[in-house]
C-alpha cells in the first residue's frame, strides 16, 4: 500500500493505479469504512482511500477538534483490508489558501433534515467532495448509506455536473445490538452505550409501522409517537421523519407505500449526536 501526503505526490501515484475507486474518509476508521474499501474491491479496480478531517462540514460549537485522529492505526487496518493508495493530506495541502470557492447544494435536498440542523453542512461536503474527486479522478466512488442525506446530495451533484464517476452506496454496517458503526459512538460513555441501540430500535420499530399505513396523516401519527419514545427513553431528538427515498421529500397521499420510503432520526445522547436511517 502507497501513502501520499501530498497532491503531487498524490499526481504522481495515480497513473499506476489506472480505473480506480475512491472511498473518502475522515479516518478514525472501524467497520463500516472497511466494509467500503471491501465493497470497492469486489468492484474490481485498485481502491484509493482518503484520509482527511474536513473543517468546512463542520459548524461552529462542533466536534471539528475534538475528532479522532488515528493515522497510524487507520493506516494498518487499510494495509489489512487490501487498500492500495492512501491520500492523507494535512490542511495546508488540502486548502493551501482559504477556500473561498465552494460549491452550493440545492438546498431543497441538503437544507432539510441535517442540513437545517447544520447549516453549511452539506456546502463542506461536497466542496471537498469535489475537490477529492477532481484530485483523485476515480471511475467511481463508495459511500455509506448511514449518512443518507450526504448520498443523496452528492448523487445529484455528480449527476448535475456530469462527473463520469459512477457512486456506489453500501448498507450500513451495525453492531449486533443494531446500533450503526459510526467514528461518534467512541464519545459515548458506558452508560449511554447501553442505551444507544434504542435509537435503532425505534426507527425499526417505526418503518415496520408505517410499511403496513397508506395515508399520510397515518405516517405522521406514527413518527409522533415514534419521537415520543425516543424523548422518553432520554434521546434529545433534532428530528424523526420519514420521506421518499428518491429526493427526500415528504411523502404524499398515493406515494406511500414499500419500496419507496425511509424513516431518518437524528439525537442527540449526552453531548454525541447520532444519525441513522431506515429503508422500508
Ligand atoms: O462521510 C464522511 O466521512 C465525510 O462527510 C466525507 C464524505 C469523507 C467528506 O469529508
Amino acid at each position: 500500500m502507497e501513502v501520499v501526503r501530498t497532491r503531487e505526490a498524490l499526481r504522481a501515484a495515480l497513473p499506476r493505479f489506472p480505473e480506480r475507486l475512491l472511498v473518502p474518509t475522515m479516518g478514525n476508521l472501524h467497520a463500516g469504512h472497511l466494509a467500503l474499501v471491501a465493497e470497492a474491491r469486489r468492484r474490481g479496480g485498485p481502491v484509493v482511500v482518503s484520509i482527511f478531517v474536513n473543517r468546512l462540514q463542520f459548524g461552529a460549537g462542533e466536534d471539528f477538534d475534538r475528532y479522532p485522529r488515528t493515522l497510524a492505526r487507520d493506516l494498518d487496518l487499510l494495509r489489512e483490508a487490501g487498500c492500495d493508495l492512501v491520500f492523507a493530506p494535512d490542511e495546508g495541502e488540502m486548502y493551501p489558501e482559504p477556500q473561498t470557492f465552494r460549491v452550493r447544494p440545492d438546498p431543497a435536498l441538503a437544507g432539510v433534515l441535517e442540513g437545517a440542523v447544520r447549516p453549511g453542512h452539506f456546502e463542506g461536503v461536497t466542496t471537498v467532495v469535489m475537490k477529492l474527486f477532481a484530485l483523485t479522478a476515480p471511475r467511481a466512488a463508495v459511500f455509506g448509506k448511514k449518512d443518507y442525506q450526504q448520498l443523496l446530495v452528492i448523487r445529484r451533484m455528480v449527476a448535475q455536473f456530469g462527473f463520469p464517476i459512477e457512486i456506489i452506496a453500501h448498507e450500513t454496517v451495525r453492531e449486533a445490538d443494531g446500533l450503526a458503526l459510526s467514528s461518534r459512538n467512541g464519545y459515548l460513555s458506558p452508560e449511554e452505550r447501553s442505551r444507544a441501540p434504542q435509537f435503532y430500535a425505534v426507527l425499526a420499530g417505526l418503518a415496520a409501522e408505517a410499511g403496513k399505513l397508506e395515508q399520510p396523516a397515518a405516517l405522521r401519527a406514527a413518527v409522533a409517537r415514534a419521537e415520543a419514545r425516543l424523548w422518553d427513553a432520554g434521546f434529545g431528538v433534532d428530528y424523526v421523519t420519514i420521506r421518499r427515498r428518491a429526493d427526500l421529500g415528504l411523502p404524499e397521499a398515493g406515494e406511500v407505500g414499500p419500496g419507496r420510503l425511509v424513516v431518518l432520526g437524528a439525537v442527540r445522547l449526552g453531548s454525541t449526536r447520532l444519525i441513522d436511517n431506515v429503508e422500508f
